[in-house]
Formats: structure tokens, sequence, C-alpha cells
């Protein structure tokens, strides 16, 4: 499509307050480059009546630019199945919008790269699920939602990090299998009764930080508050004060403002906080999600003027995929933080422990 995206007088009229709160993050001289393309967005949004809805590791234009619902997984899952636009952009990796899809089926989905994908949703395929439950027969599989639709579908119910626990809990059962994230399931067994067969899927953001990392930081800033996400190993939560989802973690600093934070997750969630609490100062380790960073607003503005990329899930996988999600969604919990018990010993499960014919 033909569209002039120049910077002309209403373009810098119309966005000037957006510059307003990005204008620590996106450099003046580039504004005249970034703002065409936020107008044309929102233009076109408008005239299409979608939304774009984006996880909270989005860069700062997309999160406070263009975006309608900002959210982590769970409430961008609940954003996707209230909204009443008939178009979703999902502006995050793949298995958010399938999960999108999944809970609206008579929507368009979006998304904007078909290269933004997730390492814990590669490291488990639906083969490897069947495999897990023909080694522990009647044991519920818990999948979080950084999973394939096919992965879903193998299971009884998905969580996110906001909800593991409660979902866990909910099934009433002293055993359940949880997937993919090794982390995440050890942090998780610290807060429950419940026993935790894990699988060794790890984020490749959230492993690279480290304990000793977070004693080096606290050493060099006093006062430093630290808040970590569940996706990082049970010794870097140790040193942590606060643990919870990203959400969690941005109500934590919002409503609490300790002066001066470090948030031990994606980079660009810093920025995205830091542009709405001034008066807090963030210590900012860096580690990048190079799928989240796949979305850009040049491939946003693409995809809502070409309808691509579609996201579709074949039926057969849909709708059992569904129903693992709609389960999850209707228990009804809005998030719990992390209370930082000592993680039990874990079974993890690998592709060589369950299928003979990989270990061979
Ligand atoms: P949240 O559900 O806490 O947003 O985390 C999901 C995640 O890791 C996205 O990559
Ligand atoms: Fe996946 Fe980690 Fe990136 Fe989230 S941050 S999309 S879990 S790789």
């Amino acid at each position: 499509m033909d569209r002039k995206l120049e910077y002309t007088p209403a373009v810098a009229r119309a966005t000037a307050p957006l510059l307003e709160k990005v204008k620590e993050f996106v450099p003046p001289v580039e504004w005249p480059l970034v703002a065409p393309l936020i107008y044309a967005i929102n233009e076109l949004k408008k005239a299409k009546r979608a939304v774009i809805i984006a996880h909270n590791y989005q860069t700062p234009d997309i999160f406070h630019c263009v975006a309608d619902f900002v959210g982590d997984s769970l409430q961008l899952a609940f954003q996707a199945r209230e909204t009443e636009s008939e178009i979703i952009v999902q502006a995050g990796v793949h298995f958010m919008a399938e999960t999108s899809k999944l809970l609206s089926p008579e929507k368009t989905v979006l998304i904007p790269s078909l290269e933004a994908g997730c390492s814990l949703a590669e490291s488990v395929t639906g083969h490897d699920v069947r495999l897990l439950k023909e080694k522990y027969p009647g044991i519920p599989v818990v999948t979080y939602v950084n999973t394939s639709a096919d992965v879903k579908a193998e299971s009884d119910i998905c969580c996110t990090s906001s909800n593991a626990v409660d979902i866990i809990e909910s099934l009433g059962v002293d055993r359940v299998i949880l997937l993919p994230d090794e982390y995440l399931s050890k942090n998780v067994a610290a807060e429950t009764d419940v026993e935790i067969i894990a699988w060794q899927g790890r984020c490749e953001v959230h492993e690279r930080f480290t304990a000793e990392e977070i004693r080096g930081y606290r050493k060099a800033t006093p006062g430093l508050f630290v808040l970590a996400h569940p996706e990082c190993s049970p010794e870097l939560l140790a040193e942590a004060d606060y643990t919870g989802s990203t959400s969690g973690m941005i109500r934590y600093v919002k409503d609490r403002r300790p002066p001066r934070v470090m948030l031990v997750t994606e980079c660009s969630m810093s920025d995205n906080v830091a542009a709405e609490v001034p008066d807090v100062e963030f210590v900012r380790p860096c580690n990048l999600c190079p799928h989240m960073k796949r979305i850009t607003l040049e491939n946003i503005l693409q995809s809502l003027e070409l309808m691509r990329y579609e996201v579709t899930i074949p039926e057969d996988i849909a709708a059992p995929a569904r129903r693992a999600v709609q389960r999850m969604v209707d228990v009804h919990v809005t998030g719990r933080d992390y209370g930082g018990g000592m993680a039990p010993e874990v079974v993890v499960e690998d592709r060589a422990s369950v299928d003979p014919a990989a270990a061979s």
C-alpha cells in the first residue's frame, strides 16, 4: 500500500502527547521518523476497528503509543476474549497470538512477524507430552501458556506465571506435571504442597540472570529493591525482595514506589514502567528477548495494511487446546505473588528420559 509517512504539522500535533510519554526512550532526532508510523497505525486501527494488544515486554513506542491494551500473559488472554473488535493485532510472541485465537476463534488474529517465537514454546512438542503421559498415567498435565497449540491440546489445563499456584491447587490432586519451564516449576513447587514433575525448558532471557550478579548489583547500589520474574532460577529468587509475573512487578512498583528498583526480567519492561513513575530510580541489567523484539512499528503497520500474518489453528488441535485455555480462564484467579519459600527436590524430565528412541 502506498502510504505517505510524513512528519506534517498535523502528525506532530496529534502525536505530541505520546512524545511526552516516551521522550526519554525515543531520541528527539528520531521522532520525525517514528511519529508518522505511530500516526498511521492509530488511524488505520480506527478505520479497521482493530485493537492492538501488547505484552509488557514490547518497546515503549509500541507499549505507550499504539497499544490499546497492555499486560502480562494472563491479562492479554482475558483482553483477547473480551474485546469487541473483529481484528486483534498481537504485539507479542506467537504463543500469545495463538492463545488469543483460541479464546476468540471468530476473530481475525494477526501477528506482525512470524519469527516472534519463544525458547520455552520450542522446548516441548505434543509428542513429548504424549510420552510423558504414558510415563505418568493419570497425572494431570498443567501447561504454561508459553507453548504451542499442539502442546496445549495434550494438556488438561493451562496456567501463566501469575496464576500457576492457584491453577494447580484448583485441581485437588497431590501430583501434577507442570510444563515446560524447569525454573518456574521449581519456584511453583516452593509455594505448594502439590508434588510437581517438571520439564527441562528454559526461558533464554531469564536463565541468563544469576544470583551472583544480583548480589553484585546490591553491593554497588545501596537501598536497591530487587523484583524478579519466576522464570528465573530458584537461587536467584532467593536473592530477590519480590517475585511475581510481569504485571505483579509493575503493580508493586506503582503502588509501593520503592525509591531504587531493579526488575530482573526482559529489558524493555523497565523502560515502560519508568515512563510512568519518574520518582523511581531504575537500575537496569539488560537482557532483551530477541523474539519480542521482532515486533516493530513498521511490521505492525504492514500487518494492519496487508492483514498479515493471520493466525490459524487446525480445528482438531484448536478444540482440545481451547478447552485447556478456557479451563484456566474459568478458574477465575487474578494472580498472586510468590512467597519465596525453599524449593523441594523436583523431578525434571526431558526428551531423552521420556523417549527411548531419542535416548539411543
Ligand atoms: P508474564 O505472564 O509474567 O507476562 O510472563 C510471560 C513471559 O515470560 C513472556 O515472555
Ligand atoms: Fe519466551 Fe522468555 Fe522471550 Fe518470554 S522472554 S517470549 S518466555 S523467550
